[in-house]
């Protein structure tokens, strides 16, 4: 008894001072706060972002500081007693560990109890913490101004479900570990203001995109022709539709499948390699290309009026084509606001009965305005106000129509035309296609050829796509089409 009470003694003499006391305090409000947080969130569905900071990684933080400082104010406590003549014997010696004691073994209880209760607690913070850093709620609203065109844009994405970290991170330790450290520095960038706008592409470091799309889109499920409608309304009074319909020449599969061909297997599948130079930052300006097939052949397409790349660039600059190489906006596309108009009067048809909707649409979106909120509130207001000035009789007989409609217009310039990042509908071009931007054409203008003439790189029509439909007045009847 006396010996048990003579370390305990000493124990809470060592312990008696600041700095413990302050560690005990902390971790004691962390700890419980920790608790109720998570209970809390088992309770409520809520996704605020500065709850989840506080609680998944203040928090813990907090309760780790406080968990140091007690050793170590013991630590230190001890030094200052031994400074002050306590003799090094009557405090340095170690306690005989007797656990026949009963008195020991209940604190050793005790303390491996509170140990365990901690690291319980540690543990799961952790977790949680590692779990929210890779939410989209983290990536996208954290930083929001930073963020929000690619976090709005992503929300109405065919990956909404899909993890920010699921492309650009991708499974594994080795880039887990290397995008917390960029992290870090985009934090410095944030915090120091210095972040450009918009945010440059293409993403220099980006994981080699096979890595991370082939995780869901994996070789062998890629085969056959696409179809695609386009739906395209005129700017006349009665948004006059038109409707092409054309199969796009997808296909994939592999050598080892049996099955292949198509836009797919050419530049990625069966080890054909397809590496290039372009002579500007965003790759739009492609001067050499080269071809690897399967059998091994290599070919190397130029252009008759450029000189080609030196050798020494070639080493340092070629890349490698991957699936960005096309798909460089696949979840974050600010829209052309005439397709996005387009896709407006398809999906709600009963639109096209505002007279102009289309022209005046197009008018509002594209117009220049200061911040986001201001253009959205624009928007919506110059919709309104063109109908109750040029059709009254519409403006007040189908006031909720032309209300729906203003308000729609108003989220397609919401979705893409950001004035604080300077981002909108032609910051970023579009790889896919050839319509609005370079895309295919990068390389598909029948100019890179080998040097024997041999091989082109083609731009007949067919080559990617055979048109079914063109320029329809009503939507093809697919049924007439398979006979
Ligand atoms: C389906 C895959 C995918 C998902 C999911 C995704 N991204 Fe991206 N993101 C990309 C690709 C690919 C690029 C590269 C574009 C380039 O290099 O040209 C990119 C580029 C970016 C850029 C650079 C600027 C720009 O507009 O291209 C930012 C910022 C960004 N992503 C943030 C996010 C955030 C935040 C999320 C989650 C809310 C997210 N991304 C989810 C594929 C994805
Ligand atoms: C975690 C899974 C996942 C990852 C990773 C992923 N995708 Fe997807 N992707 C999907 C899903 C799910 C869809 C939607 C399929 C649907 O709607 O039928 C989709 C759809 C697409 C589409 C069709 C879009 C459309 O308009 O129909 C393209 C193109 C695409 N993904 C490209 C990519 C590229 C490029 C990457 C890598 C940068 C990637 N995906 C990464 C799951 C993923
Ligand atoms: C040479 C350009 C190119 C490359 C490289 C490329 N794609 Fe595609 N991909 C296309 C085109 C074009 C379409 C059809 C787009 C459309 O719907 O208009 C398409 C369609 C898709 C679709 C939609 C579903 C389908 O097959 O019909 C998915 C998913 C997809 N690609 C994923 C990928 C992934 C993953 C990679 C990389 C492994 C990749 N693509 C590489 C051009 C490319
Ligand atoms: C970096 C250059 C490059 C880009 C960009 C590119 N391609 Fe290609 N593509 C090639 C090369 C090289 C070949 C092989 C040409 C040959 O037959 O010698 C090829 C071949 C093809 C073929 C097969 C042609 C045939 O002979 O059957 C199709 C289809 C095709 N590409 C579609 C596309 C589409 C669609 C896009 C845009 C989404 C695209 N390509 C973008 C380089 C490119
Ligand atoms: C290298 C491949 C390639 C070649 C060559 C090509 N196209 Fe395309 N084209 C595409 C792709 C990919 C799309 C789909 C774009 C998208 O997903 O929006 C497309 C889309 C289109 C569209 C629909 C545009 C829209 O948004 O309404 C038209 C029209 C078109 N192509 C016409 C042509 C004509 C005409 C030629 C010949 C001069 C041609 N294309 C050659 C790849 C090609």
């Amino acid at each position: 008894m006396a010996r048990f009470t003579r370390s305990m003694g000493r124990f809470f003499n060592y312990a008696n001072n600041l700095i413990t006391v302050f560690g005990v305090i902390l971790t004691t409000i962390s700890a419980v706060l920790i608790i109720i947080f998570v209970i809390a969130e088992l309770f409520v569905e809520a996704d605020n972002p500065y709850t989840a900071i506080l609680s998944y990684m203040i928090l813990p933080a907090l309760f780790l500081v406080g968990l140091l400082a007690i050793p170590l104010g013991i630590w230190r406590h001890r030094r200052v007693l031994i400074a002050g003549g306590a003799t090094e014997q009557e405090l340095g010696r170690y306690p005989r560990l007797d656990f026949n004691d009963p008195h020991l073994r209940r604190l050793a209880v005790v303390i491996l109890g509170l140990t365990g209760i901690n690291a319980i607690i540690f543990g799961t913070s952790t977790y949680l913490a590692i779990d929210y850093m890779e939410s989209p709620t983290f990536c996208g609203a954290v930083c929001h101004t930073v963020m929000k065109p690619e976090y709005t844009a992503y929300g109405d994405s065919p990956h909404s479900r899909v993890h920010c970290v699921e492309c650009h991170i991708g499974p594994g330790a080795p880039w887990f570990a290397r995008s917390k450290i960029d992290g870090l520095r985009q934090v410095w960038k944030v915090a120091a203001q210095s972040y450009s706008r918009p945010i440059s592409t293409p993403i220099h470091d980006l994981r080699p995109a096979r890595e991370t799309c082939e995780q869901c889109h994996w070789p062998a499920k890629h085969h056959g022709d696409k179809l695609r409608i386009f739906a395209r309304f005129d700017t006349d009074e009665a948004n006059t539709p038109s409707y092409s319909a054309m199969l796009l020449k997808t296909g994939g599969g592999s050598l080892d499948l049996g099955r292949y061909g198509g836009i797919h297997w050419w530049h990625i599948y069966s080890d054909n390699r397809i590496r290039y130079f372009a002579a500007d930052e965003r790759r739009q300006e492609i001067t050499w290309v080269e071809l690897t097939t399967p059998d091994g052949e290599v070919r190397t397409y130029t252009r008759d009026e450029a000189e080609p790349p030196a050798s020494a660039l070639l080493e340092e600059k070629a890349r490698v084509m991957d699936c960005v190489d096309c798909h460089n906006r696949p979840t974050h596309l600010f829209p052309l606001p005439d397709y996005a108009l387009d896709e407006l009067l398809e999906n709600r048809p009963e639109l096209a009965a505002l007279p102009y909707f289309k022209r005046e649409g197009l008018r509002a979106i594209r117009g220049d305005y200061t911040t986001h909120q201001i253009g959205i509130d624009s928007v919506r207001q110059e919709i309104l106000d063109f109908y109750s000035t040029n059709y009254p009789e519409i403006a007040s007989e189908k006031a909720k129509l032309v209300e729906a409609g203003a308000e729609a217009a108003s989220e397609i310039f919401g979705r893409s035309v950001f004035p604080d990042m300077g981002v909108d509908w032609e910051t970023h071009p579009n790889n896919i296609g050839h319509e609005d931007f370079p895309g295919c054409t990068r390389c598909h203008d029948d100019e890179l050829a080998t040097a024997d003439g041999e091989h082109v790189i083609p731009e007949d029509c067919d080559t990617c796509h055979t048109f079914l439909v063109e320029d329809s007045p009503t939507l093809p009847d697919l049924e007439l089409l398979v006979d």
